[in-house]
């Protein structure tokens, strides 16, 4: 086995390779880290095994591997980019990747590359650059360059090389939206020449290399056919693909996230002045980006994430139960959804309960439309839906929970339910099994009081609908135990959710923070503003939707719900507009979205325009209202006011776990990094002012909390 001498922070060689028959197979593998990632370091010795193997005149061609388990290579070492002093210094790290990725595909030995596992960003760039590219069809086997929700673009030649393998409007499709696919469907797309099962990876990568070791070379159809070929295949169409691609990326990003855009002038330099000046245009743009105060707050955020996925939500945590089988009580919205996520996303055995047969049977249906969405998406073979879907079963009685390591109920938001059933279940679970409440408003402490083992009793709150949404909240109860909260998060995790514990107190963290936002609506259209108003300023700040579009959605008879708990717990500073408000629009039958009218009209599920006659039933009139700025501080300020409020009281452990719930769980914009990071880049004193002028014209629900008070004081932050 050759290596090449590592680099001094690093004791054991990353680059291996061993030469047999004329074929050199490498091996790339980062000892101390659990992906590969091409840093510096690595990048050098690259550079010194491709320089040795074209020396080796024993040496015809190359077959390369990755030494990991399940990954081939996460991508560009994005550890590297914090530290990044300067655009120039930025473009230069990106110039230097583009040149060995150059002296891969000019390597005159060729190179065939076997992928396994994720094959991002830098590293699946490295693999455009290789001559032939086979990977496995295993579900970890995922192929893209997510750069662009990183706020940069693919830098290693990925905004080229991409377009002219699989054509512009393929390449810019996945480019733009930073998109990772399975390997089946980067196989359709061209973006791999084979598909094999793990078994024969070895075997038919090393076939590859020694056919073109004898002279064979691949011959690649574009793929997409004639619509493929009138669109990518001469100017006209051509034309067209970018013109859409720029409306698209116009809508999608608001204006607020510079890399599509960016990769979008990439992509279209270099098909227009060729190779060499695109890479020099997408390095430079590289550059500018990596240093833009986004993609800094996209860095954070993914390094976030990934420290939560790997945190057990409580100190000294024991070690977590596994779930194999899953107990729901109540089929219903919520339950179903928990119920086809828990099958689709950990496949474990869901046993649903409901109060009669035709309610399970629905939620049966509901849950199993999961299965279906993805079967349709080619997420899954008509096969693994076969074997996903004969894991739900259901009736109405307890049948099937006496093995249910975890049942999570999702009953009507009543106490006394919930209680009632706890009673009923707690006599057939096992002895160590859990009992969640999927409540939104009731304390977890409340509804363990019906249990004989409080320390087993916990909240997983997940919000709707389940399958989308990325957040899980898991609320403790006084008595929960730490292997209760250990196995609620291990669990919530195998669903694929991003998991925050919270404190057990009214709205928990989410509908806290929200809590201000809907609330000063009402305060904002009382004064005249309208409701095009409300919404377009949100939604410029970054929102995905505005807020009365997201009253209309959660349901305005659930606001009301929500609203009434909250006013209840924090009635000292949450106030609502005098009048009637929503209960006015409820009481009209307007329910939102589901009832076809809210705010807004719907029309076979499309959003029509604001249903004016809402003015009228709110009894206010939109006259002009206060100035757009003002709308937009007032609604944020408010949830900034509260969200420092909460965190002082300990609901959320830190301000990481607040903002990543602020992000996942409403959608907070990502690009400004939650509104604990929104604080500390407006600065605490410049909030405390602010909310002090709007107290004074307004009320005391806006008089700054005291944690805010006390960094404006000692001119700290929440992040230090
Ligand atoms: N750079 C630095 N560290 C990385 C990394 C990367 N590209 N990818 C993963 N890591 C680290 C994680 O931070 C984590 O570190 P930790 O253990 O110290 O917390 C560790 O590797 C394991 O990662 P995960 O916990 O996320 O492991 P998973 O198995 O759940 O997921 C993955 C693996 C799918 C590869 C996921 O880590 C991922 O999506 N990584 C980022 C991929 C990406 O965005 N690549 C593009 C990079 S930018 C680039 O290539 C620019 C180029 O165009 C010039
Ligand atoms: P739903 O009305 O759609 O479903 C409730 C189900 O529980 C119904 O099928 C009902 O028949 C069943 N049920 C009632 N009593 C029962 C009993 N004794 N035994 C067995 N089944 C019984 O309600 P939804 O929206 O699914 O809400 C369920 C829970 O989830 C509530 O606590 C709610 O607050 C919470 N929640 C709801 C969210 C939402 O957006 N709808 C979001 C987050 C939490």
């Amino acid at each position: 086995m050759s290596t090449i001498a590592p680099s001094s922070t690093r004791t054991a060689p990353a680059v291996t390779w061993d030469v047999d028959d004329g074929i050199a197979t490498v091996v790339l593998d980062l000892k101390s880290q659990p992906v590969n990632v091409i840093s510096r370091a690595v990048k050098d010795e690259f550079l010194a095994c491709f320089a040795a193997l074209g020396d080796d005149a024993r040496v015809r061609a190359v077959a390369f591997f990755s030494g990991k388990a399940d990954n081939f290579i996460a991508g560009a070492d994005i550890e590297e980019f914090v530290k990044l002093g300067s655009a120039a210094e930025a473009e230069r790290l990106a110039a230097d990747g583009q040149e060995m990725l150059e002296g891969v595909a000019r390597f005159p030995k060729p190179i065939a590359v076997g992928i396994h596992g994720a094959c991002l960003g830098g590293g699946f760039e490295f693999a455009l650059a290789c001559h032939y590219r086979v990977a496995t069809d295993h579900p970890k086997t995922q192929i893209g360059l997510p750069e662009v929700q990183l706020g940069i673009l693919p830098a290693a030649g990925g905004c080229q090389r991409l377009p002219r393998l699989v054509g512009a409007r393929a390449g810019l499709d996945m480019i733009l939206a930073g998109k990772t696919e399975r390997a089946a469907k980067a196989f359709r797309l061209g973006m791999v020449d084979e598909l094999v099962p793990p078994a024969i990876l070895a075997e038919i990568t090393l076939a590859a290399a020694r056919r073109m070791a004898g002279g064979w070379r691949p011959r690649r159809k574009r793929p997409g056919g004639f619509v493929g070929f009138l669109l990518d295949g001469n100017p006209l169409g051509r034309r067209l693909v970018f013109r859409m691609a720029r409306k698209q990326v116009l809508e999608r990003t608001a204006g607020n996230y510079p890399a599509p855009p960016a990769a979008l002038e990439a992509v279209a330099y270099g098909l227009r002045h060729g190779m060499a000046e695109g890479l020099r245009r997408e390095a430079q743009l590289f550059g500018q980006l990596a240093v833009t105060d986004v993609s800094r707050k996209l860095v954070q955020i993914f390094f976030a994430t990934n420290q939560l996925k790997k945190d057990p939500g409580v100190a000294n945590a024991p070690p977590a139960v596994r779930v194999h089988r899953l107990g729901i009580i109540g089929s219903g919205f919520m339950g179903s959804g928990i119920a086809g996520t828990a099958v689709a996303q950990a496949e474990v055995d869901v046993r649903m309960k409901d109060a009669d047969l035709g309610r399970v049977a629905q939620g049966t249906l509901a849950a199993r439309a999961i299965l279906d969405d993805r079967l349709k998406r080619r997420r899954i073979t008509k096969y693994e839906y076969a074997r996903l879907v004969a894991l739900l079963s259901g009736s109405d009685t307890y049948a099937g929970f006496g093995r249910a390591e975890l049942t999570i109920e999702a009953v009507f938001e009543d106490l006394a339910v919930k209680q009632e059933v706890l009673r009923e279940v707690a006599q057939v679970l096992p002895q160590d099994g859990v009992f969640a409440s999927n409540t939104s408003t009731i304390p977890i402490t409340r509804i363990a009081e019906a249990a004989h083992d409080p320390e087993r009793v916990i909240g997983m709150h997940f919000f709707s609908p389940v399958a989308k949404m990325p957040l899980l909240e898991v609320i403790p109860g006084a008595r929960t135990s730490p292997q209760t909260i250990s196995t609620a998060v291990a669990f919530g995790r195998r669903l694929g959710k991003t998991v925050i514990v919270v404190q057990d107190s009214p709205g928990f963290w989410v509908n806290r923070i929200l809590a201000p936002y809907p609330n000063e609506v009402g305060h904002l259209l009382a004064e005249g503003a309208s409701i095009e108003d409300i919404d377009s300023m949100a939604v410029r700040f970054g929102f995905p939707v505005g807020q009365v579009t997201l009253l209309d959605e959660v349901g305005l008879d659930v606001a009301v719900k929500v609203a009434g708990v909250m006013q209840e717990a924090y009635g000292d500073h949450i106030i609502p507009a005098p009048g009637s408000g929503l209960a006015a629009l409820v009481k009209a039958g307007r329910l939102g979205r589901k009832s076809g009218r809210g705010f807004y009209i719907y029309k076979g599920g499309k959003k029509r325009g604001v249903d004016e006659s809402v003015y009228g039933l709110l009894g206010v009139h939109p006259n002009g209202g206060p100035r757009p700025a003002e709308i937009l501080q007032r609604l944020l300020l408010g949830m900034v006011n509260e969200a420092a409020r909460a965190l002082g009281e300990g609901v959320v452990r830190n301000p990481r776990d607040g903002d990543i719930g602020a992000i996942f769980g409403f959608g907070f914009p990502p690009f400004r990094g939650g509104p604990l990071r929104y604080a500390d880049d407006l600065g605490a004193e410049r909030v405390v002012a602010d909310l002090e002028r709007l107290a004074e014209r307004h009320g005391v629900r806006f008089t700054p909390c005291e944690v805010l008070q006390e960094h404006a004081r000692q001119g700290t932050k929440f992040y230090s």
